[in-house]
């Protein structure tokens, strides 16, 4: 996987991805990462990448050329036009699924805007996805871009060991994952499930089925209806929810 990324804070993105497992997977080629400074591209004598907007309104505005040209110099070395994520609060939100699907993808650019945005035609010539990671607002994309390419990252075949591999985790069949347990046995008067200490895999695997389902239908229950349930499961989901809400009754 080839990340580029369009910003004018490439120290930002280059700190964030050369740390923890994504800077172990750069160190090891599995994947690289270039951050291309938009500035480099503002062939003017100050290198200003913005200006006013037409129409007048407040903040300023990344103009088209310097964008257009770094994303040239970089589709102009990729095997074939490479998708572009523009990272914006008015794009479909990220999910697991995205991250999945995008791991396929040989060369991915993101292009991270600042100010009042970017100017709307450079945008209908290079951009393939509009991308929001959540409904709230920050002050540019780079953050939002390295969200992605770090869960991306995590999808890309040799990123994670054995031990951080996410076969069972948060999102598999989107349910959410188990609680989980280490050593002490007991820590505040808390003990770990006896059922884990027992070393019986099948009983191990049914209680944790169990909580994961529990867990979402009582954490995220938006997640519950993509989720692959048998009828035994739908009718716990169920029973749950008739106790839940008897127990919310019974505080009013
Ligand atoms: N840029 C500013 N806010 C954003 C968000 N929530 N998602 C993606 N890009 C953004």
């Amino acid at each position: 996987m080839n990340f580029h990324v369009l910003t004018l804070f490439p120290e930002m993105i280059e700190n964030g991805m050369n740390t923890s497992i994504t800077g172990r997977a750069i160190a090891k080629g599995l994947l690289t990462l270039e951050a291309v400074n938009i500035r480099d591209y503002a062939f003017n004598k100050h290198q200003k990448v913005d200006d006013y907007t037409y129409g007048g309104g407040a903040g300023m505005l990344m103009q088209a050329e310097p964008v257009y040209l770094a994303y040239e110099a970089i589709a102009e070395r990729t095997a074939k036009k490479p998708r572009v994520v523009y990272l914006t609060p008015q794009g479909q939100v990220f999910n697991q699924a995205m991250a999945r699907e995008m791991a396929l993808e040989e060369d991915l650019v993101f292009l991270c805007g600042h100010y009042e945005g970017i100017d709307e035609r450079v945008l209908e010539e290079i951009v393939t996805d509009y991308v929001s990671i959540g409904d709230y607002v920050l002050t540019g994309g780079e953050l939002p871009a390295m969200v992605m390419m770090d869960s991306i990252s995590r999808m890309v075949p040799g990123v994670l060991n054995n031990q951080e591999s996410g076969e069972t985790e948060s999102f598999a069949g989107n349910l959410l994952e188990y609680p989980q347990y280490s050593r002490p046995e007991e820590w505040h008067g808390k003990k770990v499930p006896e059922v884990l200490m027992s070393g019986h895999h099948a009983n191990i695997e049914k209680w944790r089925r169990e909580q994961s389902i529990y867990r979402t239908a009582k954490r995220r229950p938006d997640l519950l209806k993509k989720a692959d349930l048998t009828n035994k499961e739908w009718n716990y989901v169920r029973q749950l929810r008739k106790q839940w809400k008897e127990e919310e009754e019974q505080t009013k």
